[in-house]
């Protein structure tokens, strides 16, 4: 599995860190056999996988259950788990639910949104010793307070202020730090001011890694896919269309034939009744 260290280097080496989220395990084992070098349980999950319109239903315990179940299926990919809303809104509670994320879950680091108040949350997890990737730009636990899913830091003094809060994450102890929906001049300006790994999403190809939605990846169960995805598949339409063919299989009695039937040897037919009923 790589560490800290190894993503460090990478970055050193301009070698491309790629993250992908995952929800379960067999996304997760997916996303291992495809090589991805960071799986993310983003609390994206309250959308994909669990049908909330925004982030913000998300509970500590569905992260824990659902990061279980991707280290499951990824036993050797570092895995990050997102602190949902709320979570780590008081140093207490961030302490509390960060220890029961990396105690029960299998996670390797948690992330948490924002700068202001969340640098000091940074550098007490990472003194208490949880690596912490930082994430900054479009943070979607605040999209009531940015007013929607919005670019961010397009005007001069908005990126001037997102390359202070970039280097205070660094600062505080953050071991990465995701950006996410910011203009790719800004992307690459922040990535080369920082000596941790930047991973964008939506932040342009000069970030040091970049990450996406595994169902947006994949076409899967999405309605409206964003600007900055490349869809590479649409699996959903396929789905669809195999469930569809065992709807009508079952209704014309096509499903299941010979081939998926168990069958009684004839002695034993007898033996039950006798032949006589057909
Ligand atoms: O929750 C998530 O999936 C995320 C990514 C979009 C970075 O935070």
């Amino acid at each position: 599995m790589k560490t800290k260290l190894d993503f460090l280097n990478m970055k050193k080496n301009h070698e491309p860190i790629v993250m992908l989220t995952a929800y379960d395990y067999p996304s997760a084992k997916l996303a291992e056999a495809a090589g991805v070098d960071m799986i993310l349980v983003g609390d994206s999950l309250g959308m994909v996988v669990l049908g909330y319109d925004s982030t913000i239903p998300v509970t500590v315990e569905d992260m824990i259950h659902h990061t279980k179940a991707v280290r499951r299926g990824a036993p050797n990919t570092f895995i990050v788990t997102d602190m949902p809303f709320m979570s780590y809104s008081t140093l207490p509670d961030a302490l509390k639910h960060a220890k029961a994320i990396m105690q029960q879950s299998g996670a390797n680091a948690v992330k948490v949104e924002g700068a202001g108040s969340v640098l000091q949350v940074i550098s007490s997890l990472t003194e208490a010793g949880v690596p912490v990737v930082a994430h900054l730009g479009l943070t979607p636990q605040s999209v009531g307070v940015l007013g929607g899913y919005k670019v961010q830091g397009k005007d001069a003094e908005s990126a001037r202020r997102l390359i202070q809060e970039a280097k205070a994450c660094e600062q505080a102890g953050a071991i990465a730090l995701v950006l996410e929906c910011v203009p790719k001049q800004l992307g690459e300006a922040i990535t080369k001011q920082l000596t941790i790994p930047t991973i964008g999403i939506g932040a342009g190809v000069g970030t040091d890694g970049q990450v996406l939605v595994y169902h947006d990846v994949l076409g899967y169960g999405v309605e409206r896919i964003p600007k900055f995805v490349k869809q590479y598949t649409n699996i959903q339409q396929t789905m669809q269309q195999a469930l569809a063919e065992y709807v009508a299989d079952v209704k014309t009695r096509q499903f299941p034939s010979d081939e998926q039937s168990f069958t009684m040897n004839e002695q034993q037919w007898l033996a039950l009744y006798g032949g006589k009923q057909s």
